[in-house]
């Protein structure tokens, strides 16, 4: 059966998809949409509410987008954010103009009592971010909350079940705002929160079942949780029908590869093929210090790695891919999007003999793939992944890759791997890993001159990779790390932290 859904009409601002993830983690199933789709489609869709985001333009300016009038008289109860009200306000006839002071930041909000704001303190801080403003409400609509810069901060016509907010509920800096967005859709809306990962996983099983039957599946796996959730729902699917090839490069962490033949070949049972080639790469890369070099030849040699094991299993029905939300909604074309070649396995298609793509996780954001892998019963270890690169330790190991780098580098991650856990810091930090900088210092261990190799901390916050700033691990934890790594791991005299920020460094060193 269908979820209930609220549709997100996207007007450009840059907390869309903040807005889709926070309805949905009120479990209750959303699209974010582009802006200008048609009442026709609208209707056909069927939400149970909608919500216009915010956006970069003015009402006032031509061109603007703006949605179609008739959008007011569907009966179906609308919240306009931002941009989003304002143009709700001005298409029903009230007056936005530019306003005297921008207000950005914090700004103390007063609220009235109203079904959208109940449970909300009669005062609170929100997160505003416009210049113009709403000076007055179009008919029928009454005042529910106003700043000193902005007179109408919320405002709502309770018969029709429209609303508006100018600040923004979705982010963090506003005091209670995943309340009104609970109160829009449960209050408002009439949701009854039927999206769970449980009742995906459930459906999703079905709809794959009747959909394979008896035919086979592909799936390359390369450790990282879109593929292993990928998978696993598959295998819940349509068990042995699925294979899945891992190609193991000899550049993964310590562990890792033995992971995941233990999770999902022993410990689930799925019909998983190791493509054990690290000695092919290493050889390849051998010599090669250039980071472009080597990307282009790991990338290039786990497509011959995996047509290798293809051509073994011959042709098959369906090949997997990890496409997940984010992806539909980049390629700016939502659901009707051309399947394009996903980065997590670029140039997979055209080397396997396939009939069709299945994304079974292409509606998910990546915290509801998390959510899935837990409801199938995969481990922390794998659902709680930290991102890592498909190139792997190379782009970690400054210089020629060698054994002995490998070596070094896993030993110092590992250490350091465990004392983040071990400091409860696992989860705060977007991606830490250790870099071998291929620079010697001169030390002294046990009244001996040492002159040993340099390894670098590398570890990052960030909200989408796009943007990184280093983690302020504390001195004592790195003391430890430093302590640890030095003693514990032969050659290494010298450790060092990366502290800069993306821009103008990237994550990762190559
Ligand atoms: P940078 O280093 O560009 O990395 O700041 C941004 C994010 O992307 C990851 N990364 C890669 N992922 N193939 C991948 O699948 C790659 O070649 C690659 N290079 C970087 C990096 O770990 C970080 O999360």
């Amino acid at each position: 059966m269908q979820n209930q859904r609220v549709l997100v009409l996207d007007f450009g601002g840059q907390y869309n998809q903040l807005i889709a993830r926070r309805i949905r983690e009120q479990s209750v199933y959303c699209d974010l949409v582009p802006g200008d789709m048609s009442v026709e489609k609208i209707k056909e869709y069927g939400p149970i509410g909608i919500v216009f985001t915010g956006g970069p333009n003015s009402v006032y300016d031509e061109g603007s987008p703006m949605v179609d009038k008739e959008i007011f008289s569907l009966g179906i109860p609308i919240l306009g954010i931002c941009y989003g009200c304002q143009m709700m306000a001005y298409l029903l006839g009230g007056t936005v103009e530019k306003a005297e002071n921008s207000e950005y930041g914090k700004a103390d909000v007063e609220y009235s009592p109203s079904p959208l704001l109940s449970g909300m303190p009669p005062k609170a801080v929100s997160w505003m971010s416009h210049t113009d403003r709403i000076t007055k409400l179009p008919e029928g609509f009454t005042r529910l909350a106003k700043s000193a810069d902005c007179p109408f901060a919320a405002f709502g016509d309770e018969k029709r079940k429209l609303y508006g907010v100018q600040f923004h509920p979705e982010v963090q800096h506003t005091e209670n705002g995943t309340q009104i967005l609970r109160n829009f859709v449960y209050g408002v809306c009439g949701a009854t929160g039927d999206w769970t990962m449980k009742g995906f996983v459930e459906r999703k099983v079905a709809e794959l079942r009747e959909k394979i039957g008896d035919k086979k599946v592909l799936c390359a796996m390369s450790g990282g949780v879109d593929s292993a959730v990928a998978a696993a729902l598959l295998h819940k699917a349509v068990g042995d029908n699925l294979i899945c090839v891992f190609v193991d490069h000899g550049l993964l962490r310590k562990y890792e590869a033995d992971e995941v033949m233990n999770v999902f070949k022993d410990g689930m049972g799925m019909n998983l093929i190791k493509a054990d080639d690290g000695k092919i790469f290493l050889e390849k890369l051998k010599g090669v210090t250039d980071p472009e070099k080597k990307r282009k030849i790991i990338g290039e040699q786990f497509i011959r790695s995996f047509e290798k094991v293809s051509k073994q299993i011959g042709a098959v029905d369906y090949l997997v891919q990890g496409t997940i939300y984010p992806d539909v909604i980049e390629s700016g074309k939502g659901k009707s999007a051309v399947i394009k070649s996903h980065h997590n396995v670029g140039g997979l298609p055209s080397v396997v003999d396939f009939k069709e793509i299945i994304e079974p996780l292409r509606d998910l954001f990546k915290d509801e793939v998390r959510g899935v892998g837990f409801e199938l019963g995969l481990p922390k270890s794998v659902v709680m992944r930290q991102p890592f690169p498909g190139p792997g330790l190379a782009i970690r190991i400054m210089g020629e890759v060698t054994e002995e780098k490998l070596e070094t580098l896993r030993d110092s991650d590992y250490i350091l791997r465990e004392e983040i856990a071990k400091a409860g810091l696992d989860e705060s930090i977007w991606q830490y890993f250790t870099v071998i900088t291929n620079s010697k210092t001169v030390g002294v261990q046990g009244d001996f001159r040492t002159y040993e190799n340099v390894i670098a901390i590398r570890a990052v916050t960030s909200l989408d990779a796009m943007t990184a700033d280093w983690a302020r691990i504390p001195y004592d934890v790195l003391q430890v790390i430093s302590n640890r790594i030095v003693n514990e791991i032969g050659h290494v005299n010298r450790i060092v932290y990366d502290i800069t920020s993306k821009p103008p460094a990237t994550i990762e060193w190559e």
